[in-house]
């Protein structure tokens, strides 16, 4: 089956000293965790400083953003490559920050999806609706449009080592969460999607995540969904205690 994925996306936070002392604390809970993988995904700076503290131990290290081109005159921009270098397994590519504040389309993240796998690194694709998308009843089409722009052309090989994060954008940093029958809704779909694209073996295969305002309140009955893998967790990622108990709560 599916090993839950509990993954901790910092977004731009946290100084040194800071990232030292919480990867610590998640690499304690995480060694106690047998059967949940944990990852974290500081920010670029820090990313060395974390590979350090979990240093053989079972957390992951992940990136929350990607370049698309292999190297090259692109100033202020990182490759797959540096990123697989500097000992990341994961990158989350189109997170709705980036779509949003940075222009990324389903285009955009189709190429640093390809980007990232072929340089070895799992991506976690991220989708999910606007508050008007639902009202209006569009979530289906919107997230399908995602997820279809995001794998068009990829190989089915490749489709199979990929991570999915539903992360509604109404209920990011908002406080307010899917209820689990809402976001189960929404990664039954994308699984039927899956399923009728690339077969049953790989759709079961492929994790979905749910981010958003996922904390220790709620994490329990939401990951105990059928179609909930796991989790893409800012805000109480940052603090140490939140982020063990959501760890725990996937046990
Ligand atoms: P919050 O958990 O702070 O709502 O953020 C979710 C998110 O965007 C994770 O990528």
């Amino acid at each position: 089956m599916r090993t839950p994925l509990i993954a901790g996306n910092w977004k731009m936070n946290l100084l040194r000293d800071e990232a030292r002392s919480l990867s610590e604390a998640i690499a304690a809970t995480a060694k106690e965790a047998d059967g949940v993988e944990v990852l974290l995904c500081p920010p670029f700076p820090l990313l060395d400083t974390v590979r350090r503290t979990i240093d053989a131990g079972p957390v992951a290290l992940g990136a929350q953003n990607v370049h698309n081109e292999p190297s090259g005159a692109f100033t202020g921009e990182v490759s797959a490559a540096m990123l697989a270098d500097t000992g990341c397994e994961y990158v989350i590519v189109g997170h709705s920050e980036r779509r949003q504040y940075f222009g990324e389309t389903d285009a955009t993240v189709r190429h640093k999806a390809n980007a990232a796998l072929e340089a070895g690194l799992t991506p976690i694709i991220c989708v999910g609706e606007t508050l008007d998308e639902r009202e209006d009843g569009s979530t289906p089409k919107v997230v399908e449009r995602q997820i279809s722009g995001a794998l068009e052309r990829l190989k089915p090989e490749d489709v199979r080592r990929i991570v999915i994060a539903y992360e509604p954008v109404w209920a990011i940093g908002t406080g307010k969460t899917a209820t689990p029958e809402t976001a189960q809704e929404v990664h039954a779909l994308i699984r039927g999607w899956l399923k009728r694209e690339y077969g049953g073996a790989i759709a079961d295969t492929i994790r979905i995540l749910y981010g958003g305002s996922m904390k220790p309140a709620n994490a329990e009955e939401l990951l105990a969904e059928r179609d909930i893998d796991g989790g893409l967790v800012g805000g109480a990622s940052l603090k140490a205690d939140d982020f063990s108990a959501i760890i725990r709560a996937a046990l």
